[in-house]
């Protein structure tokens, strides 16, 4: 299933994701989703992977144009030229000469002007067909405003945390009436059951309500919350570094939610986040190195 985005590039809705596979896995991860039919895989220079993820996707033998990549410059590279210089190194690990779509990891206010000129040059870098489409990642409606107001080019994705538990309907608006497709991080709620980060959250895995609409359609609750995002007209980019779930996530396309069942999954929203505030600034993640190729 594919979803057209807002420059007329189509981009699978289903892709994979790495946060957190270590490098180790992360080739056998690609590769298994690859056979399972995946053809999007979303990474980052801030998850250490990209390597890996360049072996995965040659080791499948597809043509480098029958997979989607989407990879993320991290706020240390942030500025004019270091964003150019950071696709360089994204390209350089991934091993390709471009990328299909190339996102701000974070919106990091307290050092706009840096950002404003990063997505300048994620403009440059499509304006030369380097990358096919750009976009922004845990920008928030306010920070969506500043940069629209600075730049010309409209994101293309804006990925957020979002699952049941947490679904940010504003910011989800805010996206669509700028026509920016909504990408859920953290599709399946693994956020809230990741070991260290931070104790006593619901788990949405193990949701009751989900737990019934699982049953009725006799899906899981992971394919139940995927089927949510994509019937509701998101990307969804679930990390699994386990073949038998990676190829469950993808089995989403045989069932159909009702609109009871998206109403009552749409009410689990419990409006508080699991991960980082994006308006928090952490500066010992901010400035992490990435190195070079
Ligand atoms: P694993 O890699 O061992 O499969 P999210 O993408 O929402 O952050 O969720 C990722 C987390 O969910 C990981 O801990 C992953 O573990 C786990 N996971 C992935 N797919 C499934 C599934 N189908 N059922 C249960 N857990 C899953």
């Amino acid at each position: 299933m594919n979803i057209t985005l807002n420059n007329g590039i189509t981009m699978p809705a289903l892709g994979l994701g790495v946060f957190q596979s270590p490098p180790e896995e992360t080739t056998a991860a690609v590769q298994s989703a690859l056979s399972a039919g995946y053809r999007h895989i979303d990474t980052a220079a801030a998850y250490g992977n990209e390597r890996e993820v360049g072996e995965g996707i040659r080791a499948s033998g597809l043509p480098r144009q029958e997979v989607f990549i989407e990879t993320k410059v991290w706020v240390s590279d942030y500025g004019y030229d270091q964003t150019l210089h950071a696709w360089e190194k994204a390209t350089g690990k991934l091993g390709v000469d471009y990328l299909d779509l190339f996102i701000l990891h974070q919106p990091a206010p307290d050092r706009f002007g840096q950002v404003i000129a990063a997505y300048k040059a994620l403009e440059t870098l499509l304006a030369d067909g380097r990358v096919r489409a750009i976009g922004v990642s845990n920008f928030m409606p306010h920070h969506l405003e500043k940069l629209l107001e600075a730049t010309d080019v409209v994101p293309a994705v804006n990925q957020i945390e979002l699952h049941p538990y947490f679904s940010q309907a504003e910011v989800q608006a805010a996206n669509a009436r700028h026509g920016i497709l909504t990408q859920a991080w953290s599709p399946i709620g693994g956020i809230t059951f990741y070991p260290g980060w931070g104790e006593e959250r619901r788990n949405v895995m193990e949701d009751p309500t989900l737990a019934s609409i699982a049953d009725k359609h006799g899906k899981s609750a992971a394919q139940v919350m995927l089927r949510w995002h994509l019937q509701e007209g998101r990307s969804a980019i679930p990390k699994s570094t386990n073949p038998a779930r990676i190829a469950q996530n993808f089995d989403v396309f045989g069932f159909e939610l009702d609109a009871e069942d998206l109403t009552a999954i749409d009410a689990l929203d419990t409006g508080v986040r699991n991960g980082p505030d994006p308006d928090v600034i952490r500066e010992d993640r901010f400035s992490m190195v990435i190195p070079e190729a």
